[in-house]
């Protein structure tokens, strides 16, 4: 059995499946529950004395492919489409809650993750230190929360403080310089250039970064004509984990000894390991449970465990960035050369997907037969993944002059 432990921002974990904030982590019941069924870790739904965010309810819709809502029925690649706000309890009451919750990892060897979020500097920061006083090892500053965007407060909020990278390095700074626990930051998708607001992050004191909370959607009942839940709300699902990944792998190459705990998308302990081969060390995981209820963590660390098993790893460690490692920059790939279709006529069947399709009129059909255009072929293998009967081979192109 491989070695699931990882050190994330200075802290052991025993394995590297958490339970991100969010109603799966919301009351000692849910705590419990989750940490039973065996996370390394989980951060508990984010406290606020934000009067918007304490008086955001949660609507909710889980949407099939085609945004309509699901009914009974999920898809694999669902969306989530809802709004929330934070804990309705105040942070004394909150605070004995996370006291029990840190009882209950304790004695499973996992890490309670406090999850603050705040109107002002002094509010992140007294809650950080207040956390820190009973006994909390980590907390996380959410400054991703998609919610109170639009709610014309007079102070930033959520994922406006993550997209205004001076008052993220302020309240970061602020923080860091009043608790000696380890800090990380929960950043927002939605901002140009996540690499450089890691940096900035890290220059401040934060210990790591969760990547990241959601995207802010918009999803029309054209029947009604008005939008779902009557307007602009959280979005995302496990359809969103290539672009976290993304960003997850750029950030790992740019500052890889800076730990990143992946978030937005993982589904299940393939993602993990997706997530991981990405360059998270950690994988924070939400929205499935609540399709899937808070035992299905067991499935995921059972998972990882039987895939590390399968490949032969020794440890969860050895996983983390191996697929940004090896991911190639485009003057890279140019010089890898292309390639051309070619048809397996016995397999072939002539059924018109591929003439339909390939946009190069690579494909032509003479009697009945099809064959490609070697000339025309730009090499682009559309028809690879169109084909249903696996007809496509792929010939190295000839190298051109140019
Ligand atoms: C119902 C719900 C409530 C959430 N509440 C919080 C929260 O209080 N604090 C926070 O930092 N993130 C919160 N999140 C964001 C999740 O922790 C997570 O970052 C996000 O859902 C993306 O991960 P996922 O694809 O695994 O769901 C919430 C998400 C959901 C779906």
């Amino acid at each position: 059995m491989a070695d699931l432990s990882v050190e994330f921002a200075g802290v052991r974990f025993k394995n590297p499946v958490l339970v991100g904030s969010g109603e799966p982590t919301y009351s000692i019941e849910n705590m419990r529950q989750c940490i039973e069924a065996g996370a390394g870790g989980i951060v508990a739904k984010s406290v606020s004395n934000s009067p918007g965010l304490r008086r955001m309810f949660s609507t909710w819709r889980i949407l099939n492919e085609k945004h309509e809502v699901a009914r009974g029925k999920v898809p694999r690649l669902f969306t989530f489409y809802a709004r929330g706000g934070a804990s309705r309890k105040t942070l004394d009451e909150w605070l004995a809650v996370l006291k029990e919750g840190k009882k209950i990892a304790d004695a499973h060897d996992a890490v309670l993750i406090g999850s603050a979020m705040g109107p002002d500097i002094s509010s992140w920061r007294e809650q950080c230190q207040r956390m820190e006083d009973i006994g909390i090892r980590m907390a996380e500053l959410n400054f991703g929360c998609p919610h109170p965007a639009s709610m014309k407060l007079e102070h930033k909020e959520g994922m406006e403080i993550g997209q205004d990278v001076e008052l993220s390095a302020e309240i970061v700074r602020a923080v860091t310089g009043a608790v000696s626990i380890p800090v990380i930051v929960k950043l927002t998708p939605q901002v140009p250039d996540v690499v450089e607001i890691a940096q900035k992050m890290k220059e401040s004191g934060a210990a790591g970064v969760t990547m990241f909370n959601r995207f802010v959607g918009f999803v029309v009942d054209v029947e009604a004509a008005k939008p779902v839940i009557e307007g602009w709300a959280g979005v995302g699902g496990p359809w969103v984990k290539p672009l976290t990944l993304r960003w997850i792998s750029k950030v790992y190459a740019a500052m890889n000894d800076f730990p990143v705990s992946g978030s937005n998308g993982p589904y299940d302990w393939k993602d993990v390991v997706e997530f991981m081969m990405s360059g998270a060390t950690t994988v924070q995981l939400c929205t499935v449970f609540l399709v899937k209820g808070l035992d299905y963590v067991k499935d995921v660390v059972a998972g990882l465990n039987a895939f590390l098993d399968r490949k032969g790893y020794k440890s969860a460690r050895e996983i983390i960035g191996l697929a940004a490692k090896q991911a190639l920059l485009y003057d890279d790939i140019f010089r890898l050369g292309r390639v051309r279709a070619t048809i397996d006529e016995a397999r072939c069947t002539a059924c018109g997907i591929c003439l339909r399709s390939c946009m190069f009129r690579a494909i032509q059909s003479e009697d009945g037969r099809y064959r490609v255009s070697q000339d025309n072929c730009a090499g682009c293998e559309l028809c690879f993944s169109l084909c249903p009967a696996d007809a496509i081979r792929f010939v190295p192109a000839p190298v051109s002059a140019s």
